[in-house]
């Protein structure tokens, strides 16, 4: 049996510390593909904020006011940012600094996991969706499945330790969301996972590597794009870049350490037939410091079909609003940018 290598890729990390250039190359010139959108502003002051503490351990009142804060948050801004949760600011910074180590492996060692299909359990590369994308990102990447399976790579030698520590206490916070969720909705406060077969569901951790841009207003981070699971939780090294598109504006989110910020994604915005939106959001990047993130995509088990919820359905329009596929047929799609402009009308990419 012959073994096909992929082609060798060059992190962008490697680009910039060997150029030192101040200009970047004309490939990752991302400017032709950008649209004139106008910018709002900070966001941090509007975006919803969340006491999960009081989902927990509040009295019924206080309960009911989160519950209704979250069905707002959802169905307007669709993100929020979650305080007085349990993942702690120590766990947050010992992830960070875990991924940093591993982006300063050698380059020959991160090939080791090099991969190019939405399905590898642990893979890194540079770019978004490398066979679609019309530019080259300023972005490197490690994804790793994290649930139902867990896999990481095995150096840094504590990165397994503190990424299942990590991925376990944000997939607990995610859990007391999507109960909360689902009362929002008027639905059981297990309906969500249970439509979603979450014991079984897909967490994919990744970590997004932005190295300081010499000419940042010529390249993205990643572009404008929607997330596939039902939530995505974030965090940052506190450099700033995400944006977040609310009412056709984009807006600036700097995420504060001690926050998860949880962006509604498109397995939601099915399931609730449409009351709750999938974000659009992108990451600039800039000229001072690199700027990481850790994301974590939660999602729907692999086998799973999500349809809106009955309840949330009008009986009187027939037509379906989404194309019904697996979880899994979805990724593959998005990866490949096959994904049906049907699941969504206003689809940017
Ligand atoms: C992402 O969309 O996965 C990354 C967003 C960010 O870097 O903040
Ligand atoms: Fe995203």
């Amino acid at each position: 049996a012959s073994t096909v290598h992929p082609p060798k890729i060059t992190t962008v990390k490697a680009l910039v510390e060997s150029s030192g250039s101040s200009s970047i190359p004309s490939f990752y010139n991302f400017t032709p593909y950008f649209r004139d959108e106008p910018i709002a502003g900070d966001a941090e002051d509007s975006v919803p904020i969340i006491d999960i503490s009081l989902l927990v351990s509040g009295t019924p009142e206080e309960q009911s006011q989160i519950i209704h804060q979250l069905s707002k948050a959802c169905s307007d801004w669709g993100c929020f940012m979650v305080i007085n949760h349990d993942v702690t600011e120590s766990l947050t910074k010992a992830m960070i600094a875990s991924f940093q180590e591993f982006f300063d492996l050698p380059e020959e060692e991160k090939r080791e996991y090099q991969g190019n299909h939405v399905m590898d359990p642990i893979r890194c590369g540079t770019g978004f969706n490398p066979s679609v994308d019309k530019a080259n990102y300023w972005r490197d990447f490690l994804k790793c499945f994290a649930h139902p399976e867990f896999h990481t790579p095995n150096k840094p030698a504590a990165f397994s330790e503190i990424a299942r520590e990590f991925s376990k206490k944000t997939r607990e916070v995610v859990i007391i969301l999507l109960k909360a969720i689902s009362k929002s909705l008027g639905l059981e406060e297990s309906y969500v996972e249970k439509a979603a077969n979450f014991e079984l569901g897909l967490q994919l951790l990744a970590a997004n590597y932005y190295p300081a841009c010499p000419e940042p207003e010529k390249a993205i981070g990643i572009p404008a794009h929607y997330d596939h699971g039902l939530l995505t939780t974030l965090v940052n090294n506190g450099v700033s870049g995400l944006q977040v598109k609310y009412k056709e504006k984009w807006y600036n989110v700097n995420i504060p350490a001690n926050v998860l910020f949880v962006q509604v994604a498109d397995h939601l915005e099915i399931l609730s037939n449409g009351k709750y939106k999938s974000i659009a959001h992108r990451a600039l990047v800039n000229n001072k410091a690199t700027r990481m993130s850790i994301a974590i995509a939660h999602g729907p088990a692999l086998d799973t079909v999500m349809r809106p919820a009955p309840e949330l359905v009008d009986n009187e329009s027939d037509q379906p609003a989404y194309v019904e596929m697996t979880y899994g047929k979805f990724l593959e799609l998005q990866q490949t940018g096959r994904l049906s402009s049907k699941f969504r009308s206003d689809t940017e990419q």
